[in-house]
């Protein structure tokens, strides 16, 4: 059954530093909701991020290089502007457990208070994904462990190349 409204727009944003399989568990099942999935990586150096923008947008378009209404882009600034300037009238983000709730009640509150046109859609993560994290895959990583079936293949050898080139000490 196709649940896809066509003519709406949506914007997955985030860190994505590195993706994970639960960020791409959810641009697979909420792709298949609207017309176009625009997945974009928020650029903040404030955060200090282990992979440029450049890189993550690299492992999103290896990852959805299959899938024909994903565009993987950036952004900087407010997130309801950049929606607006890419006619997106939805905000995508996912929950894993309650402890997610809160932080995103704020973020989609005060979005709405932005931009009241623009929805905020919350997709559950996959039940396999709730313990999933950037942050914990890029720790494990760092300290050696494996990461695989956490991560695309892709992102799994761009950890370890990162990892063994900068050695256990290297920031997360
Ligand atoms: O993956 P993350 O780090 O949880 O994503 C957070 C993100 C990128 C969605 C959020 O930080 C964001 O939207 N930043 C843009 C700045 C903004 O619009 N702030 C006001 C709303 S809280």
């Amino acid at each position: 059954m196709s649940l896809r409204t066509d003519s709406v727009v949506a914007i997955y944003p985030g860190s994505f530093d590195p993706l994970t399989n639960g960020h791409l568990d959810l641009i697979h099942r909420g792709r298949r909701l609207v017309g176009k999935l625009i997945v974009s990586v928020l650029n903040n150096q404030a955060k200090h991020p282990l992979f440029t923008v450049e890189e993550r947008m690299e492992m999103l378009r290896e990852a959805t290089a299959d899938i024909d209404n994903v565009e993987v882009d950036s952004f900087d600034g407010l997130l309801t502007d950049y929606a607006v300037r890419r006619g997106a009238g939805v905000i995508m983000r996912g929950i894993r457990a309650i402890s997610d709730y809160e932080y995103e009640l704020q973020m989609a509150l005060m979005n709405r208070r932005l931009r009241p046109n623009i929805e905020t859609m919350f997709l559950l993560a996959g039940e396999g994904n709730s313990f999933l994290s950037s942050r914990m895959v890029k720790e494990v990583a760092r300290l050696g462990g494996n990461v695989s079936g956490l991560v695309p293949a892709a992102v799994e050898r761009r950890l370890a190349a990162r990892f063994s080139a900068a050695g256990p000490e290297s920031k997360v």
